[in-house]
Parts: C-alpha cells; structure tokens; sequence
C-alpha cells in the first residue's frame, strides 16, 4: 500500500523472538507520548522492547498521514512492537498484514483502552462487550501474523459483573496468541484504585504463554516488587517511565542486586537535553521547542523552582535559549533523588483521568 510519509520509515531487521525476562522493561503502549524520540530515550536507558501508541486499523486502510507518523520508526528503534485498535477483524488483519510488508514484524491488539474515540468503534476494553467478536478479530490477527508474534493487552473486563479476562486469555493462548500483557483492573476503574497484581499471578499460573504485567508500577521498586510478588514474565512501565525514563537503567541495576544509580540536576539535563536531541534530529525545531514545554515540567516537576522554569519555557522559541534554561535551573551535580517524586498521584496521569484527558491535559 502506498502511503505519503515525510519521516524515516524503516523498520530495522526484527528479532526472531522478543525479549522477555524479569532483567528485560519493557516501555508501554502510551497514546500521546511513547513516539519514537521516547521510545529511543527509553532503549537509551536499557528499555529492552518498546510498543507504539495504539494504531487504528481503519486509520491505516484509510491511509491517514497522522497514522503513518505513529508509525515512523528508524532501525535502532528495534525490537518494536506496533499496537492496534479496531473491532472488525478484516481490517485488523489487514492492517496486519499491510505492516508486515512495510518490514514490522510484532503486533498487539488492544483490549484496555476505554476513551470513547476508541470505545464507541467497540474497540479496545469494548471489546470485552462481544467475545465472539473479539475472538474473531484476534483469529484474523493471529493468522495474519508470524506465529508467535500476535500479542493481547488485556484489563480485567468491562467492570466488576463483567470480568472475563481470564478465560478469553486462555482461548488466545489456544488461539495461538504470543503472549498477553495484563492491567488488572475493570474498564470503569480508569486509572482509580489499585491494580490487582494478585490477577497477574493468577494470569501466570493458568496460562502457559508469557505473562507481562502492566498495572501501578511507577517506580523501578514497583517492577521488582511486582515480578517478586506475582512470578510475572516481565514488566511494562508507562506512567512511571512518563516522568523518569532512567526507570529502566534503575530496573536493570535492581534486578541484578546493584543500588539505585544517583540522580544528580546534571543527569537531569543530560537526559532532557537527550530528549531534545531526539525530537529535533526528526528535523523540526520548532516543534522540538514547542514539545519541550510540556515535556520538561513533566520531568522536574517537583523540583523547586519549576514554576518559574514553566514560565520561561512559554517564552522559549529556540534550542539554544532552552539549553541556556537548562544550565541555569538545573546545572550543577546535586543529588536530587530525594526531591524527584513519582508520577503516583500526579493529577495528569491518576485517578479517573482517561489517557486521553491525561494527554490533553498536559498539551493545554
Ligand atoms: C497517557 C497514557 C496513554 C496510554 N495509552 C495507551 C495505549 O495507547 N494503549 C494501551 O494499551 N494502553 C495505554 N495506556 C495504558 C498503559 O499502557 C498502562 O497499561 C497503564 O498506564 C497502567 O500502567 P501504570 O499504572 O504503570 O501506568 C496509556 C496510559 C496513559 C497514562
């Protein structure tokens, strides 16, 4: 299919296999956020497989330029996972089979998302509304792709009377599905309450198939606690990689008995300024500066003295004046571990706030 396409498209050689494994993070699906300048921060960072923001299948039979550009990826972007939306299996399939030639190799089909924009098409955890349905999209998805390279991410069900996760989870397993990523909880829970990894240890004893759990890990600590707790395969950061995208060195270093590396105000610039370098290597300064706004408050957003830094960013229109802001709020190699705190109970990304919200929330 052809497509008009101003960014690099080229999927590097994929692996055989994706690597899975309790010294192996892996980033989340994000819609608004885990593009590709993220998604390289992240690998920067040791993430060891990141998944794109959901992609609606209709959107690319339609050929839309947006869905291309969430799309766009570069060989070191690699092992990458494309995620899909959508309730009509043709189209799932298609879409499957369309990003199969243009050189990606893994998909997911998403089961957990509930904005309207997604849930009035009965995708995502609308899914869950008609299992035939749902069963009959993930069998096109499955035969369209590889075998062993057509994965699930699942929630718990509609709400507390629907909750059919677990047996729909194991028909994909006989289905042939490569894997399932769980965040336990109901679709009307939002992001309230807490995430019941007590499911995902449920998950890991019923089914054969890897089981990566998604749910509440905000920080490095979460994730150790959650494959110790739960006998998980592995984990998926996304609101926790969102603020602190070293969360994936701070895993490695956890797994493997080390202390937590430092977090100094220069390592905080080294990794802005990464970000930065990411985005505008895309070939757009503008927009660099304008992402930024919202990128950096979101990464110091405990730091003292960020309101001030937030107003000077609205005034910033060139690189060179936000390096000059960077070395001035945030030169220096003082320790700021203790101040940094997590993105728990951060309005933007808690609560009932739907991804969506969150996203528009954070661009206004
Ligand atoms: C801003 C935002 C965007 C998200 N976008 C997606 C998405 O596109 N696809 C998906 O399956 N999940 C999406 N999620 C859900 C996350 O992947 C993850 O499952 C959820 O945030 C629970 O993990 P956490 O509590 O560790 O953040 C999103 C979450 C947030 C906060």
């Amino acid at each position: 299919m052809a497509h008009s396409f101003d960014f690099p498209l080229a999927p590097g050689p994929q692996p055989d296999r994706l690597p899975i494994g309790r010294d192996k993070p892996w980033l989340a699906p994000l819609a608004g956020y885990s593009d590709l300048p993220f998604r390289n921060l992240c690998r920067e960072y040791g993430a060891a497989c990141c998944v794109t923001e959901m992609v609606s299948a209709k959107g690319l039979a339609y050929n839309g330029t947006n869905t291309w550009r969430v799309l766009a990826t570069v060989p070191e972007d690699t092992p990458l996972v494309v995620q899909l939306f959508g309730a009509e299996a043709p189209f799932l399939a298609d879409a499957v089979r369309t990003l199969r030639e243009a050189g990606y190799s893994f998909f997911d089909l998403n089961m957990g998302c509930s904005v309207p924009k997604v849930s009035r098409q009965g995708a995502g955890s609308a899914m869950f509304r008609d299992l035939e349905n749902a069963a009959a999209c993930a069998k096109a998805m499955i035969e369209a792709a590889e075998p062993g390279h057509m994965s699930f991410k699942l929630r718990l069900g509609l709400n507390e009377e629907n909750k059919p996760w677990l047996d729909f989870a194991l028909r994909l397993e006989d289905m042939g599905a490569g894997l399932i990523t769980l965040h336990p909880r109901t679709a009307r829970q939002g992001f309230g309450g807490e995430a019941r990894w007590e499911e995902l240890a449920r998950a890991k004893e019923k089914l054969s198939i890897p089981v990566l759990a998604s749910g509440d890990l905000f920080t490095a600590e979460d994730g150790v606690r959650c494959l110790d707790a739960t006998g998980v395969d592995g984990v998926m950061y996304a609101r926790g990689a969102l603020t602190n995208p070293a969360i994936f060195a701070e895993h490695t270093a956890l797994v493997n008995g080390r202390n937590l590396p430092a977090r100094s105000k220069a390592d905080l610039k080294a990794m802005i300024s990464r970000h930065v370098a990411l985005i505008s290597a895309l070939g757009d300064e503008e927009n660099a500066v304008f992402r930024l706004r919202s990128i950096v408050p979101r990464y110091v957003r405990t730091l003292p003295g960020i309101r001030k830094l937030r107003q000077e960013l609205c005034h910033c229109t060139s690189l060179a004046r936000l390096d000059a802001l960077l070395e001035e709020f945030l030169g220096g190699e003082e320790d700021v571990a203790e101040v940094l705190t997590d993105a728990r109970g951060n309005a933007l990304y808690s609560g009932n706030t739907s991804p969506e919200q969150a996203w528009a929330g954070e661009k206004a």
